[in-house]
């Protein structure tokens, strides 16, 4: 099958399209034909070598041998294993890789139960939501599953105050729309261009960051996101309310297959909705990391592996 290798650590043209072995599912898996997968921050600052943990995970020196990169993934089964009971061949799926990653090659296999100790939980992979295309649904796992547990750890709930900053990237704009169905006031930081976009979110108020700080405002929170991880929790503390809760993306949230069900809920109910700035083929992945590197995206850019035709 085709691949995208990150041969080496460094700028996007380290990505290059490479024949690489087909997986095969094993008993507990499904194999995945990959219809879109994301060019998500997490690849780039895999690729940029950022932090530096990640050379003791990825390769200290290079990439270990046929590094694939890729968080999330929406694509059809083509093929299930022996013990696998709750997808067939056909069904259309999304899934988080995770730091597995793997999403960007035309197939992937990703159990559908993972162990938990003596128990055993569902797997990352779920049914499709049926009103997104697969380009949008790659785009969910991943930072909609990090937004939605960030927002539950913090207890988010009706009529609370909370203040979003980077409201208009990929956590910023999920996480406007799940607290928003959490029922609280949103405030959302991002740059004046991003205003309407925002708003449209269902953001109530808005702040320029690049003409105010908004450290400085006379408002207090009882929840702080900082999703864009440029601010600091000394900075916000004047704005944050006694027992008000700061959060940012530090540690990882526990993510669950009941998680992923969750949001397909939500977004078939039209609660919530990927937002999509650009979509490039697959053949344009180093387009595609040159302009996440930019840091500006709005919401999501979404890769497409296979077109289906
Ligand atoms: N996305 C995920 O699933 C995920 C998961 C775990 C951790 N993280 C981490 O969380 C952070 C954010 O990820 P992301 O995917 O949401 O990023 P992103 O989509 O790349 O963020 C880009 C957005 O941030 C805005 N922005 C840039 N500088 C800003 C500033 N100083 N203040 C306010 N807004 C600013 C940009 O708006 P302008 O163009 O107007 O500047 C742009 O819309 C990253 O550090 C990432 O590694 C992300």
């Amino acid at each position: 099958m085709k691949a995208v290798v990150c041969t080496q650590y460094g700028s996007p043209e380290v990505l290059q399209i490479r024949e690489v072995k087909k997986p095969e599912p094993k008993r507990n898996e499904v194999l995945i034909k990959v219809f879109a997968t994301s060019a998500h921050i997490g690849d780039t600052r895999i690729r940029r070598v950022d932090p530096f943990l990640v050379r003791i995970i990825f390769g200290l020196f290079k990439p270990k041998k046929n590094l694939i990169l890729g968080l999330e993934v929406s694509g059809i089964v083509e093929d299930v294993g022996s013990n696998v009971t709750s997808f067939k061949a056909g069904d259309e799926v999304f899934a988080l890789t995770g730091f597995g990653l793997g999403g960007y090659a035309e197939y992937r296999c990703l159990p559908e139960k993972v162990k938990e100790g003596k128990q055993e939980r569902k797997g990352l992979v779920a049914i499709k939501p049926s009103n997104l295309s697969h380009e949008e649904a790659a785009t969910v796992p991943a930072g909609a599953l990090t937004a939605l547990k960030n927002l539950q750890k913090a207890k988010i709930s009706k009529g609370q105050k909370i203040l979003i900053n980077g409201a208009s990237g990929s956590l910023g704009t999920y996480a406007i729309q799940l607290a928003k169905y959490y029922g609280a006031e949103v405030t959302a930081v991002c740059s004046g261009q991003n205003f309407d976009l925002v708003k449209s979110l269902g953001a109530d108020h808005v702040i320029d960051y690049t003409s105010e700080d908004f450290t400085r405002i006379p408002q207090k929170f009882d929840v702080i996101y900082d999703a864009v991880m440029k601010s600091k929790a000394s900075k916000c503390r004047k704005i944050l309310k006694k027992n008000g809760f700061f959060l940012n993306n530090y540690r990882q949230p526990k993510i669950i297959g009941d998680d992923l069900l969750f949001l397909k809920d939500l977004i078939e109910k039209n609660i919530l909705k990927p937002v999509i700035d650009k979509i490039y083929p697959v053949e344009e992945i180093v387009e595609a990391h040159r302009y996440v590197d930019k840091g500006h995206k709005k919401g999501n850019v979404a890769v497409t592996v296979y077109t289906g035709k």
